[in-house]
């Protein structure tokens, strides 16, 4: 089979799409035979070798976590999906033609192999930061960088359920921004300002790592209000900062919930080809992408 590769950790040009056996489930995972991949800023974080303790890799290594696709093996133990049936989920080595799954739920009605990929991490990591930094309906969430895919779901899923958002984005993503229901406002120099005329501020969420956990601070008025997955410097700020995965399988499940019920779309950037791979990460390293890029297989 075909898959995506890299053989020393360094740029995009690493990245060889090459021939490989093909991966088997084991006991408590699937394989699926992989229509499309999602690309997250994580995939080229690994390929530079940035996040070892997080993602230990060996070399050579394959590339991406989040897939959709059709099942193709159902490993021992595994119940509750059959053969033939259209899966979205997290696992490993992705970008290539079968991949193995460790967590997946059934894709909802009506949506395409190329969006599905784009959900799986995003929504976990949505969910969960959401959970930690304890917004309730009727409150004001202000997030920083709410236009790419982290964002694009937390703005839905904070809409659905009462939360009002004041979001960060660039000029370009101004009315994405208000299509999703959020209040918006640039990010840059008199951001801070920008935000308090727009609202009050409960809680805050740092998806960009842009360096502003100061000025979260100072706007919610209380560290244990803020919570960044981006900035390293979250401990000096005495803000949490959020890195470990809850459950995939129900944050799978209540997205798709939301997905049927219309509460939420995660646009497809742009799509590229197996052997277009180092474009995909090299277009996800630049930072604006507006929804989730994805590599169709
Ligand atoms: N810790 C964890 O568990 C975890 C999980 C998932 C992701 N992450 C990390 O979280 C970050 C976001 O992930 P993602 O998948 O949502 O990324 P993404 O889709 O690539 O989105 C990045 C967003 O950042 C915005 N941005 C760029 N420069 C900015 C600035 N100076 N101020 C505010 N916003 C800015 C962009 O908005 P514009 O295009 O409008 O400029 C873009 O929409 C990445 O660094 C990723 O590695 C961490």
């Amino acid at each position: 089979m075909k898959k995506v590769s890299f053989a020393a950790f360094g740029g995009p040009d690493v990245l060889h799409l090459m021939d490989a056996d093909e991966p088997h489930a084991g006991p408590g995972r699937i394989r699926v035979r992989v229509r499309a991949a999602g690309v997250n800023p994580v995939d080229w974080r690994i390929r530079e070798g940035q996040v070892l303790g997080a993602h230990p890799v060996e070399l050579p290594s394959g590339v991406g976590l989040d897939a959709a696709g059709v099942v193709d093996e159902v490993g021992e133990g595994v119940e509750g999906v059959a053969v033939g049936d259209h899966v979205f989920g997290e696992g490993s080595d992705t970008y290539a033609e079968f991949a193995v799954l460790s967590a997946w739920a059934r894709m909802p009605e009506g949506l395409t192999f190329e969006e599905a990929a784009g959900y799986p991490s995003v929504v976990e990591t949505a969910l969960r930061v959401l959970r930690e930094v304890g917004v309730r309906p009727g409150q004001t969430l202000l997030v920083n960088g709410a236009s790419g895919g982290v964002g694009s779901a937390v703005l839905q899923i904070a809409r659905d359920r009462g939360i009002t958002v004041i979001g960060t984005a660039g000029s370009a993503n101004q009315d994405y921004l208000r299509g999703l229901g959020a209040l918006a406002t640039t990010y840059g120099d008199g951001w801070v300002e920008r935000v308090r005329l727009l609202g009050r501020v409960d809680a805050a969420l740092d998806l960009a790592g842009s360096g502003v956990l100061g000025e979260l601070v100072e706007l919610t008025g209380d560290p244990r209000k803020v919570v960044t997955i981006a900035d390293l410097d979250a401990p000096e700020f005495g803000v949490r900062f959020s890195g470990v995965a809850g459950s995939v399988p129900d944050a799978l499940a209540e997205a798709a919930a939301l997905i049927s019920r219309g509460r939420l779309h995660i646009p497809v950037e742009k799509a590229y080809s197996l052997a277009a791979a180092a474009a995909a990460h090299i277009d996800s390293r630049a930072g604006h992408t507006r929804g989730r890029r994805v590599v169709i297989v």
